[in-house]
């Protein structure tokens, strides 16, 4: 295998996606090389810290204004050779500035099937809605909210859900899976966007299949 990429994870609480990362893609296909929360004692710093990953962090507070505080951020985390940047739970959003500095190598995970439900408390507006189905996206992130192209998506039937918690149990193991393939499938160079619709990410399947690709993840477009 190729050497691990080099990969920022941004954070704002428990960071159990982070850990998935750590678990998972972390001295394989990615090396976590930088950890930056927009809260100060956040769980997820603690895990980093277990990890022996650097971290730091960049409050909204500490600085003038956001794009201060994404300008800080975005040269930390290059400075720490970053490549690609995974918001994991992070609750701040990302100026054109900051995207521009990982252009088309900043990626998010959602508790939602996107379009649908982007923003905040995505499982809430669901359950207000009163869907049925309920699922996970992992995104390329572009300057709108939630609006990027989706790189995988998986959807889980709970027909009778009615209250967040119970929602959010059956979508954690999923996003626990997606995002770390994710980033596996970034970092072996396996995701193009379709140059005929670049909203839709094409997902090599030879590179795919050459690591750990397998169970289930829904290529963009046939899900
Ligand atoms: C996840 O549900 C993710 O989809 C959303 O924020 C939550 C973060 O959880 N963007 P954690 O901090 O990774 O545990």
């Amino acid at each position: 295998m190729s050497e691990p990429l080099p990969i920022a994870v941004l954070v704002s609480g428990t960071g159990t996606n982070l850990q998935a990362l750590l678990d998972t893609v972390h001295g394989r296909e990615a090396e976590v090389v930088a950890v930056a929360s927009s809260v100060a004692g956040a769980p997820a710093l603690e895990r980093a810290e277990q990890s022996g990953v650097p971290s730091a962090v960049f409050a909204r507070a500490a600085y003038s204004d956001r794009a201060a505080r994404d300008e800080a951020l975005a040269g930390w985390l290059a400075e720490r050779g970053a490549r690609l940047v995974v918001l994991a739970g992070y609750m701040e959003l990302l100026g054109a500035p900051f995207l521009a500095r990982f252009p088309g190598a900043v990626i998010n995970v959602h508790p939602s099937l996107l379009p649908s439900f982007p923003g905040l408390a995505a499982i809430e507006q669901a359950l207000a809605y009163g869907v049925k189905v309920f699922g996970v996206t992992v995104h390329f992130v572009d300057t709108g909210v939630d609006s990027g192209p989706v790189i995988l998506q998986r959807a889980v039937e709970l027909p009778d859900a009615s209250e967040p918690e119970g929602v959010l149990t059956a979508l954690r193991p999923l996003e626990h899976e997606l995002l770390p393939r994710a980033v596996a499938l970034f970092a072996r160079g396996a995701l193009a966007a379709d140059p005929e619709n670049p909203r839709r990410t094409l997902v090599d399947r030879a590179a795919g299949e050459a690591g750990d690709d397998g169970g289930g993840a829904i290529r963009a477009g046939e899900g």
